[in-house]
């Protein structure tokens, strides 16, 4: 069971729902892609801001399963830009010693794409100062009902049990199976939900919902509101004295 921190303790785990490109791009009077790129190029700031922090983990929010109804030149334009960061990025990331996973359902995406993903997994499989994970068309309740096929096929075939299905045992189906839990999920753009992102993960972090378009948001921010974490007390249930 997940203990309380004390109030000094950081977040080790940070989750980033990174919204508001978009409107972004509307107020500068330009097509949405242009936000999507400038969103894209401040994931850079924000993992190299990571290892002072104290953060180990750090997950973005990139694409979700319901962005497929957006229009198709929006959705080819974000398959593009996944391309080019993946591309442009690699050797940053290699040198700054992130491990790079990716979280989601590549069946829908396309082949060059999944085998860029596949290939800076492998590239960044042994570095360890950040791990930085990526979910792209990646849908919280998509993620329980694939984990639960999983875990229906290896009770059908009989390497587990009924009785053994347990808080413990599902975890180990979903895709962020190797991941702590996030301990702060943090959603730019002003709007207060969750949009189907990390929902059994989620079950007791804590949330910042702040205002500013992603686009706009800084390393300095991102320290102050992580910063901001030391100050909560987490309780799990419990009642701490
Ligand atoms: C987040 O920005 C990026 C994705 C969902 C792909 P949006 O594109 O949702 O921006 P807004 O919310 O329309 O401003
Ligand atoms: C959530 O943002 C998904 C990502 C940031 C990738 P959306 O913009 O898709 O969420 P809604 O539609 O406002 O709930
Ligand atoms: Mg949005």
């Amino acid at each position: 069971m997940p203990q309380p921190n004390t109030k000094d303790d950081g977040p080790r785990h940070v989750a980033i729902i990174m919204d508001g490109n978009g409107r972004w791009a509307t107020q500068r009077g330009r097509p949405r892609l242009f936000g999507h790129q400038a969103g894209a190029r401040r994931v850079r700031e924000i993992v190299e801001a990571c290892p002072d922090l104290g953060v180990d983990y750090l997950t973005v929010f990139a694409f979700s399963t319901e962005n497929w109804k957006r229009t198709q030149s929006e959705v080819a334009g974000l398959m593009n830009l996944f391309r080019r960061y993946i591309t442009r990025e690699a050797k940053a990331l290699k040198a700054n010693d992130v491990c790079v996973r990716f979280i989601g359902d590549r069946v829908r995406l396309d082949a060059k794409l999944v085998a860029m993903m596949d290939e800076l997994e492998a590239l960044t499989a042994n570095c360890r100062t950040v791990n930085l994970t990526i979910a792209i068309n990646y849908g919280g309740r998509d993620e329980v009902a694939r984990a639960t096929k999983r875990l229906a096929r290896d009770v059908a075939e009989g390497r587990l049990s009924p009785e053994d299905v347990d808080e413990e045992t599902l975890p180990k189906y979903l895709d962020t199976c190797v991941l702590p839990d996030p301990d702060l999920v943090i959603r730019t753009s002003g709007e207060a939900r969750i949009s189907n992102f990390l929902l059994w993960q989620s079950a007791y972090s804590e949330y910042e919902f702040i205002d500013t378009l992603w686009p706009d948001f800084t390393a300095d921010e991102f320290r102050s509101v992580v910063g901001g974490f030391g100050t909560r007390e987490r309780r799990f249930g419990a009642v701490v004295a």
